[in-house]
């Protein structure tokens, strides 16, 4: 019932008067949805019809359409499909004036009464379906000076697929897929590659299984629902297939996207270069809208996968980790890649190049381990990604529909190696384990893949590096907006005390960083951030796309980005 809200109702729908949004004419709105085939909508939150009081307006609450909410609240495979969720929902709300439309699924009574908020819920979004509904969207931007913002699956953990008061364009529903043996990017000559080629919409998931029906093996991460041609493949891109096989960015072979100045464009290695080169780690967002990209696959493959657990002590953790560091070199030496869990503790790391017996004689220390410490270690043959993918991956899924935001920074392979160094990173292991939990790590950096030098614009920190080790901050959906900027303060404020000594010359991962990451342009993109701005003004001098820490970002402006509240008390780094 809240899908069909007239456009009499603006007024009700946006948080903040006199934007421009406000200004653009009934007649202009219903010009534009003509032009785009009527598939502009009003954007409404999530949780609306879990509430009987909007924007402080009285509404019909919808019992049962609050049914299905409360069901699917924390399943990602619903939210992807819904343009006003998040799988992290603070970017559903305005952190920083409190405008919110949150619950708690198990108690609904909490909410009784609240007034549910638009927070950052663009008022208005096209379901884009074709190029000339973006080129309608960058044209109504220019001249009505509304800002645009660009949602896939709404994964991004810094909120840059959200923007108050704009003009979403809403990717999903870009579906196709296309599996070419003997592919060759248009414009070049020469040999030809296994590809998979996925609108902009495609998840991996769906990637996967398409990968699978044609015995190839898409390289990408660990959530069903990351989309494959998005934030995820723009921004690097990581997979525990990474250490052999290379980021997204590595096996971007194409990618179709229509630029701010209108044009449809296609970016290859033999044609729009300079535009390649920048999408493949300058960020989602930035340079245009993406409607398709082609990937290199592989030919299918089996895997040996480690799955430990254990139970963490004061007593034990220096030990385990110790285990983890000191082996760390070998075993990136011998293909493996994965992930370090904190809940439960333990590991599950998976390698394409060993035999059974050869990973499990590789792991024999971390199963003695998991022996003297109450743990399990199982090891499993899976017949391809797919078979891991579907059995293994998807039982161990990351929550979504909570509070969340991350610090990380990427562990250069030279801590490992020596006493000192080693003796560093296990001590702060041990800390960050006290202080905050047990840390979560992404053993995903492309360290045995062999780049073709200066061919991608990720920071160069991702190739000499073995660790993406992150520090996970949570906090309730009714926190305050002081309660919110303490939780983003965590996460910040460890980052520039903790892990940026550690790994002074290091960088981090642009897409599951700080949000309020200090020096942003260096940790995220390192030598090639002027490079990034020169192409950036190239494609986009109007600056009709901007989002938070992206390429071209110009810093907090109140008027442009009123949600990201000012931390307090933000320590610099230390020199
Ligand atoms: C639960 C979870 C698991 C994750 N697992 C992994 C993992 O295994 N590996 C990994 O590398 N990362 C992982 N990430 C991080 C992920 O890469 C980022 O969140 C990424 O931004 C998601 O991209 P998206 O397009 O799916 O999401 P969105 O939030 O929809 O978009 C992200 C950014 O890209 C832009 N964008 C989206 N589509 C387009 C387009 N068509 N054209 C131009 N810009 C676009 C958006 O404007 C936004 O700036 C994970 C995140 C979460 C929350
Ligand atoms: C756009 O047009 C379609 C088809 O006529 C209509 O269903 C839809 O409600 C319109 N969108 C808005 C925001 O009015
Ligand atoms: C709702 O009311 C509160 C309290 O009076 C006010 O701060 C807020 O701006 C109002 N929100 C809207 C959308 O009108
Ligand atoms: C995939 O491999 C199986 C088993 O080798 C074979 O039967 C099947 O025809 C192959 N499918 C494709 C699409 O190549
Ligand atoms: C794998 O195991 C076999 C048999 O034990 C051994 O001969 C071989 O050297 C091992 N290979 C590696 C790479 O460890
Ligand atoms: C293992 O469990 C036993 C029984 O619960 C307990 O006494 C012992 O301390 C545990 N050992 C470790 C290393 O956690
Ligand atoms: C890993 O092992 C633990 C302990 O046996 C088990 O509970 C968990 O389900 C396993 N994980 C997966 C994804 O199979
Ligand atoms: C790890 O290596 C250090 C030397 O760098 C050594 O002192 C320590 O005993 C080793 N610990 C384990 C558990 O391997």
């Amino acid at each position: 019932m809240y899908s069909t809200l007239p456009l009499i109702s603006l007024a009700l729908l946006t948080t903040v008067s006199s934007t421009p949004v406000l200004d653009v004419s009934q007649d202009q709105w219903r010009s534009l949805n003509s032009t785009v085939g009527g598939r502009l909508h009003t954007g409404t939150p999530f949780a609306l019809p879990c509430f009987s009081v909007y924007n402080n307006h009285s509404v019909n609450l919808d019992e049962q359409a609050c049914g299905v909410i409360q069901a699917n609240y924390n399943s990602p495979q619903f939210r992807v499909d819904t343009f006003s969720a998040n799988m992290f929902v603070e970017f559903e709300t305005c952190m920083k004036t409190g405008s919110k439309c949150l619950l708690d699924p198990t108690d609904l009574p909490a909410i009784a009464g609240q007034s549910c908020g638009q927070g950052e819920i663009p008022p208005y979004y096209i379901e884009v379906q074709t190029a000339g509904d973006i080129q309608a969207a960058f044209k109504f931007s220019e001249q009505t000076k509304v800002p645009l913002s660009i949602k896939n699956s709404g994964h991004d953990l810094f909120g840059r697929s959200r923007r108050p008061d704009s003009l979403g364009l809403w990717t999903r529903k870009l579906q196709t897929m296309s599996y070419e043996p003997t592919f060759v990017a248009e414009g070049c000559k020469g040999s030809s590659n296994r590809a998979i080629t996925t609108g902009a919409g495609v998840t991996l998931a769906q990637v996967y299984q398409f990968a699978d029906q044609h015995n190839s093996t898409f390289v990408g991460g660990y959530s069903e629902t990351v989309g494959a041609s998005g934030g995820w493949l723009m921004g690097g891109g990581h997979s525990v297939l990474s250490p052999t096989l290379g980021l997204g960015v590595d096996r971007v072979l194409e990618i179709k996207i229509v630029t701010p100045d209108g044009q449809l464009r296609t970016a290859n290695a033999c044609q729009n270069t300079d535009l390649f080169w920048a999408l493949r780690g300058g960020g989602g967002g930035t340079f245009g809208v993406v409607t398709e990209s082609t990937h290199l696959v592989e030919k299918s493959f089996s895997l040996q996968v480690i799955n430990m657990t254990f139970v963490a002590t004061p007593a034990n953790l220096p030990e385990y980790f110790a285990v983890l560091v000191n082996n760390s070199v070998r075993w990136a030496d011998e293909g493996w890649g994965g992930h370090i869990n904190n809940a439960p503790a333990g590991i599950a790391y998976v390698n394409s190049q060993l035999s059974l017996a050869n990973a499990t004689a590789s792991m024999a220390p971390v199963a003695a381990f998991a022996a003297a410490n109450n743990g399990t270690a199982t090891f499993t043959t899976f017949s391809s990604w797919f078979d891991f993918f579907t059995n293994f991956v998807t039982k161990a899924e990351v929550p979504v529909g909570g509070s969340a935001s991350l610090g990380s920074r990427l562990m250069p392979k030279t801590l490992y190696e020596t006493d000192t160094g080693r003796a560093q990173l296990v001590a702060h292991l041990v800390k960050q384990t006290t202080e905050h939990g047990m840390p979560a790590v992404g053993v995903v950096t492309p360290i045995s893949f062999k780049a073709t030098p200066g061919a991608t614009a990720v920071t160069p920190a991702w190739r000499n590096s073995l660790w993406h080790l992150e520090l996970p901050s949570f906090w309730a959906y009714n926190s305050t907006p002081a309660q919110v900027s303490a939780g983003l303060s965590v996460a910040h404020d460890f980052v520039q005390t903790e892990l940026v000594p550690l790994a002074p010359d290091s960088g981090s991962y642009m897409n599951e960083g700080d949000v309020y990451e200090s020096n942003h342009e260096v940790s995220y993109w390192g030598s090639n951030y002027a490079r990034l701005l020169e192409i950036k003004n190239k494609y986009d001098p109007k600056g009709l796309l901007s989002c938070w820490r992206c390429v071209g970002w110009t810093g907090p402006d109140p008027t442009e980005y009123p949600c990201y509240p000012t931390l307090a008390a933000v320590p610099n780094t230390p020199t």
